[in-house]
Order: C-alpha cells, then sequence, then structure tokens
C-alpha cells in the first residue's frame, strides 16, 4: 500500500482558494515573520504557517477574521498567528506597533470567493441581492446609498475609471433617472439599468465590472492601496520581500508605479539640473513583469484568471 499523502490544510478549505499560492511560497522563503494584509480564509497564511513562519494576519471584515482564526487556532495557540481586525491602509488603528517589521508582507487584495458568494454581503449581482458591499464596519456607506445619492458627474467618473466603462455618462444618467422613481435596492435594480444603456446583450462580464466598480468605490480601495504602500514598504525589514496579487488594472498600476519609483536611483523630474532627491534605489523590484496564473491553476480556480503577482524587495 503506498503512504498516505498528508494535504497542507492551505489547499483543501472551502472558504477561498489561495491564487498563486506556489509562487507567493517561493517569493516569501527566507522570511521568518510575516504580514499578511489580507488575512482573508487564511489560505496563503497557512502554507506559510505550514513553512514554520510567524504570521500576522489582518483583515477589515470579523466574519473573515473570524472563521481564519478557527481554521489557525492551533498556530494561534502555539503563539505562531495572531490575527488583527483592521484596515492593512491604517496598520497601528489594526494595534501593530509602530515598531514592528516583517520579513515578507503579502496583499492579496479584492474580496474572497466566501464573500463573493454570501448573498446576503452584497457583492454579486445574483437576483436578490442587496446593495451592500461593505467588506468590514469601516466602510462610511453601502452600495445602495453611494448609488442613491451620488451625484451624476462623479458617478460617470466613477464609471470610467473604475470600471473602463466607455458609456459611463449614459449609464449614470439612466442611474440617477430611475433613481428618482424608485432608490436602489437590490441587484437586479443596477443590472435593470446596465441592461437598459448596453443592450440587451449585455451580460455577466459587463455587470462584473460595473458591480466591481462600485465595490472599490464603497470601500476606498485603489486610495488605501496608494495610501498604504509607502506605509507597507517601511514595515520591511532590510531584505524584506513585498508581495502584492492585484485582480483589477487600477490595482496593478499603482504597485507597479511604486516598485518602479522605489527601484530607481534618482526620482527628480528630468528637468532638474541636479539629483535633489534621496539619491539612491530603496530596493529592487523581484517580477519584471507580473506573474500570471498558468492554465492548469485557473482551469481548476477561475478566479485566479486576472490576477497579477508584483514583488519588491527592500535594500540591506
Ligand atoms: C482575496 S481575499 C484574501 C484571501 C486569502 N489570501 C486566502 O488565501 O484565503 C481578500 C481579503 O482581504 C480583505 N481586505 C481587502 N481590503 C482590505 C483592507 N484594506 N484591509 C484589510 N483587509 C482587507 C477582504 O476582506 C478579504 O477577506
Amino acid at each position: 500500500m503506498s503512504p498516505v499523502r498528508t494535504i497542507p490544510s492551505a489547499r483543501v478549505s472551502a472558504y477561498h482558494v489561495p491564487v498563486l499560492l506556489a509562487e507567493i511560497e517561493s517569493l516569501l522563503t527566507g522570511a521568518t515573520t510575516i504580514l499578511d494584509c489580507t488575512l482573508g480564509g487564511g489560505g496563503h497564511t497557512a502554507a506559510l504557517l505550514e513553512r514554520g513562519m510567524r504570521v500576522t494576519g489582518i483583515d477589515r471584515d470579523p466574519r473573515a477574521l473570524a472563521s481564519a482564526r478557527e481554521r489557525l487556532a492551533d498556530f494561534e495557540r502555539a503563539g505562531q498567528f495572531r490575527a488583527l481586525l483592521g484596515n492593512y491602509a491604517a496598520l497601528s488603528d489594526a494595534g501593530l506597533a509602530y515598531a514592528e517589521h516583517f520579513g515578507g508582507i503579502l496583499l492579496d487584495l479584492g474580496v474572497s470567493s466566501h464573500q463573493f458568494d454570501d448573498l446576503s454581503r452584497g457583492f454579486t449581482f445574483r437576483e436578490g441581492a442587496p446593495l451592500d458591499m461593505r467588506m468590514g464596519d469601516d466602510s462610511e456607506f453601502d452600495a445602495a446609498e453611494l448609488l442613491n445619492t451620488i451625484d451624476e458627474v462623479d458617478l460617470s467618473a466613477l464609471l470610467r475609471a473604475y470600471a473602463d466603462e466607455p458609456r459611463a455618462a449614459r449609464l449614470a444618467r439612466e442611474i440617477v433617472r430611475r433613481r428618482s422613481r424608485r432608490p436602489f435596492a437590490t441587484a437586479d435594480d443596477l443590472v435593470d439599468a446596465i441592461r437598459a444603456v448596453l443592450g440587451p446583450r449585455s451580460g455577466a462580464p459587463d455587470f462584473a465590472r460595473v458591480f466591481q466598480a462600485v465595490r472599490i468605490a464603497v470601500n476606498d480601495e485603489l486610495a488605501g492601496l496608494e495610501r498604504a504602500l509607502p506605509l507597507l514598504r517601511d514595515r520591511l525589514e532590510p531584505n524584506g520581500v513585498l508581495a502584492i496579487i492585484s485582480y483589477h488594472s487600477g490595482e496593478d498600476r499603482l504597485v507597479k508605479n511604486a516598485f518602479r519609483d522605489w527601484s530607481a536611483s534618482c526620482i527628480c523630474p528630468p528637468k532638474l539640473m541636479m539629483c535633489a532627491c534621496r539619491g539612491v534605489a530603496l530596493g529592487e523590484t523581484l517580477t519584471k513583469r507580473p506573474v500570471s496564473a498558468g492554465d492548469v491553476e485557473t482551469e481548476g480556480n477561475p478566479r485566479a484568471r486576472s490576477a497579477r503577482l508584483r514583488a519588491w524587495k527592500r535594500a540591506v
């Protein structure tokens, strides 16, 4: 009889299948302490804990945090894992001491499959879903409030910037027209407005794009990431690695530009005669191109299709 193969718990949770797991494990190999800024179902964290690393996990969603703590209870009891409720853009509010630094920091952006599949959370465009989309209690408004109150011009700008929607102005006008008759309350209201503007041939990819744009606004995702990037960089130990998986072109652009700037020895505008900036590179980009999931992974986990992984290493 062949020996029983143990399957690490990271690979068996139904909550969320971790994306680009082997690549993350390989990039963070040298680290002994990890900050997982987007703990979610704890999939990446579980794999890193199984490699003997110490992990601090943060999530702004109390339900995600509770579920990950249950899964990782043995590691928490052993003092190898701790979970903090909060936003990675405000680490000290989440209870992280200013002096704490890490050999590896991970961000796996967006929402988990579990959050998405839970109709009551309102991330999905499935029939009857409430227009909520808040990841945690720290969002100032939910999706219904946003869609029912936002100014038409701002809504159009939001749809263009976050959803790349060419008919953003028409869609914004249609939403404002419809909400004046009856406030938006469920996913169906938004889907009907999209269909009315994009036509009967519009479908899931269009709904997904627009819903993702609204979610990004509700959770202040892009501005939060932009604020957080330099703060997270400064939480790295010398030689520490920051690894970020994005699922939206706006997120990936922010990460790419930040890594490029931090890796340049001079960031002065070209017109300046003499260098007036810090004059040294802060570190190096480890991924010259974004890493994507291969065919085998995307076949098993369609969510991995849009994933783009970039990593940066702090200098000594
Ligand atoms: C894609 S999931 C992470 C999945 C996780 N890597 C795993 O393998 O199970 C993203 C998680 O990050 C959380 N999140 C997103 N933005 C956040 C933020 N600004 N601060 C803290 N948590 C955040 C979400 O609530 C969600 O649980």
